[in-house]
């Protein structure tokens, strides 16, 4: 398209361009002064093009390559010329052309930028305060590219399979997804506040009601909570509800979005991707988002510990406790030091303790815990772990969330650290048959595992007064490599069923009324069975990119603080607008 300041793009130029008339706007990316002659590299979006002033050809254009510094805003107009065989640039698309202008005109100036752009030893922090900078870098600008092809795709595809894309409210009651609400006060309602969404949850299961059938959004989320790399207090999610399905069709449907997603990355994959139940991926791996790219499994040692003399492990067990180990291959040359730092790590991740036996290379084995236990069971921890001569297993007893959990993170780190992780793999999973519930000890209730909207599984259901802890639900995740990029559920869609999982959820009459009540009602006046997922869409990009943190991938991240480093978000608020919004302060705000 051409536009006033410039007819082609940099990279638009090749050698059937020679003899051409040109005229290209972009940065003075790099300048060059080789004694008399000047060369500058012009950069825009799709790339960079060599232009050249020597004051034989053309003295005025010359002058004013003279004034140039880095990232000047210029425009050039002049004939595309072959450059000389010796100065062709291979690495470069448009290498073996350049331009001598006729015209340049510096259209802005720049002043000396605070980092060099593709200089990758430069903090974060100032990367993220002067992001609009960052954003010139190359790798910047793949992942927003790749960002925007992904995000194409996929409404591509939900668009062919006759979605409707609806927008869904900002300022809101509250719809939660377990996380803490960012709220924003009233002014024209004294003392109360609209919340932002945690997802379009509640709304999307509005629409179904609403009879839309297929919704979807790419919808921006907001929680307070604590960030981590794959995390930010607002992300976005490529949220999906559709009516009249089960399980099945979500996930069908789902495997085709994300074998376009993957497309759109240059990546194929086949759908349909394996299932595990959460059951079996925590027994296994110790993870509800499993990275099945390596082995190193968790097995389950209770039946023989219990029959142990070793105290400590029996207790455990009789307070509803487990014991479980993991086997990991060729350490056990491990020092006296090696071993209090995996100790170490095990209490850092939780545990009470670490037990072990060393299987040593003499064929001998060594254990602090195998005089608590005799031939048979010794020989049943071999055959078990499949030991061999070299290996160390490792034994953590303790509730099974925290010995999960452990065991866990111990199986990734050793896959990170012993090099045993495929990384050329895509491994794409489902876990389905979450808990419906799970026991808070924070809150000393049962909490939802997903949200209360979630169908229990339909066999369960006499359960929901008797056995919380052992409702399963028709909840999804979708798993890649190890990471959660999605999940959802099925709904309940039955007025009497939602008023049974709030209760379990010890939520009051009142408590309903007051959060969910126009939900209750809805769902009075013919709701249609529904459900639906959302996709985590900066996590899936940044996987696609292999970008260590979701920050890479959006344009103006906050940091691991929730700040905003550009724009110094959160800011303070003056006296009038707190007036204005009923609120005084508890505490003065903190300089900084
Ligand atoms: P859930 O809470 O599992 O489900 O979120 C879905 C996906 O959103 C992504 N995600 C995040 N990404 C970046 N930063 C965050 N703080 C963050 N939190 C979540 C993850 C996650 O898998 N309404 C339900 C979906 C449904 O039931 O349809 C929901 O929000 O990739
Ligand atoms: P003790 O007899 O308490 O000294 O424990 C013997 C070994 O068992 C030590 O190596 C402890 O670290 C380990 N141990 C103790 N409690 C646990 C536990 N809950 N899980 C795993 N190992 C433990």
């Amino acid at each position: 398209m051409e536009l006033a300041y410039k007819k082609q793009n940099c990279t638009q130029l090749s050698e059937e361009y020679i003899g051409k008339e040109a005229v290209l706007a972009g940065w003075a990316a790099t300048i060059r002064d080789l004694g008399g002659i000047i060369f500058v590299e012009v950069r825009d979006r799709s790339g960079l093009f060599q232009v050249v002033a020597d004051p034989k050809i053309n003295p005025q254009v010359y002058e004013t390559f003279q004034k140039l510094k880095s990232e000047y805003v210029i425009q050039v107009k002049g004939k595309v010329s072959k450059r000389p065989d010796d100065t062709i640039n291979e690495k470069l698309l448009t290498g073996s052309i350049e331009m001598y202008p006729d015209e340049i005109k510096i259209l802005s100036s720049s002043k000396t930028l605070p980092f060099v752009l593709e200089d990758e030893t430069v903090s974060e922090d100032i990367r993220l305060k002067y992001r609009y900078l960052d954003l010139r870098c190359e790798r910047m600008l793949n992942n927003l590219t790749l960002r925007h092809k992904i995000v194409t795709s996929v409404r591509n595809y939900l668009n062919s399979l006759d979605f409707l894309e609806v927008e869904t409210p900002i300022l809101i009651k509250t719809t939660p997804e377990g996380a803490r609400d960012y709220l924003v006060p009233s002014r024209v309602h004294d003392g109360k506040f609209y919340a932002l969404p945690q997802s379009p949850q509640v709304f999307k299961q509005l629409l179904m009601v609403g009879g839309i059938e297929k919704y979807y959004q790419i919808a921006k989320c907001f929680r307070d909570e604590d960030l981590r790399a794959d995390r930010q207090p607002e992300f976005t999610q490529i949220d999906i509800e559709m009516s009249f399905v089960e399980q099945d069709d979500i996930i069908k449907m789902t495997e085709g979005l994300v074998k376009e997603a993957f497309k759109a990355a240059g990546v194929e994959i086949q759908p349909p991707f394996k299932r595990i139940s959460w059951q079996e991926a925590m027994d296994r791996f110790g993870s509800d988002k499993p990275d099945t790219r390596f082995g190193l499994e968790l097995f389950d040692v209770t039946d023989i510990m219990e029959n142990s003399t070793f105290e400590a492990f029996k207790g455990v067990i009789s307070k509803g406790g487990t014991v479980r180990a993991i086997k990991i291959p060729n350490i056990a040359h491990y020092s006296r030091k090696d071993m209090d730092d995996v100790r170490n790590l095990a209490i850092k991740f939780g545990a009470k303790g670490l037990a072990w036996v060393t299987y040593m290379q003499d064929g001998t084995v060594k254990s602090p815990v195998f005089k608590f236990l005799n031939e048979e069971q010794i020989e049943e921890i071999q055959k078990r772990a499949q030991a061999e001569k070299g290996d160390i297993v490792f034994f953590v007893a303790d509730m099974p969330k925290v010995v999960y959990d452990v065991l866990g993170r111990f199986r990734l780190y050793f896959g990170e650290k012993l090099n045993l992780i495929d990384k050329s793999k895509h491994d794409l999973l489902w876990v389905v048959d979450f808990p419906l519930f799970e026991y808070s000890a924070e809150d000393d209730r049962f909490v939802s595992v997903h949200h209360p909207f979630t169908m229990p599984a339909y066999e369960d259901l006499d359960k929901l007064e008797t056995d919380k802890g052992h409702v399963k639900s028709i909840a999804y995740d979708i798993v890649y490599n190890g990471c959660e990029l999605g999940g959802g559920s099925i709904r309940i869609h039955d007025a009497a069923i939602q008023q049974r999982a709030f209760k379990a959820l010890g939520l009051t009459e009142e408590d309903i009324k007051e959060k969910f009540e126009f939900l209750v009602q809805a769902f009075e006046y013919g709701t249609p069975p529904h459900g639906g997922l959302a996709i985590g869409l900066d996590r899936l990009v940044a996987l696609l990119t292999r970008s260590e943190s979701i920050r890479d991938v959006i344009a103006f991240p906050k940091n691991s603080q929730a700040k905003d480093l550009m724009s110094d978000a959160p800011g303070v608020a003056s006296e009038q607008q707190l007036r204005e919004l009923h609120l005084r302060l508890r505490n003065q705000p903190k300089v900084n």
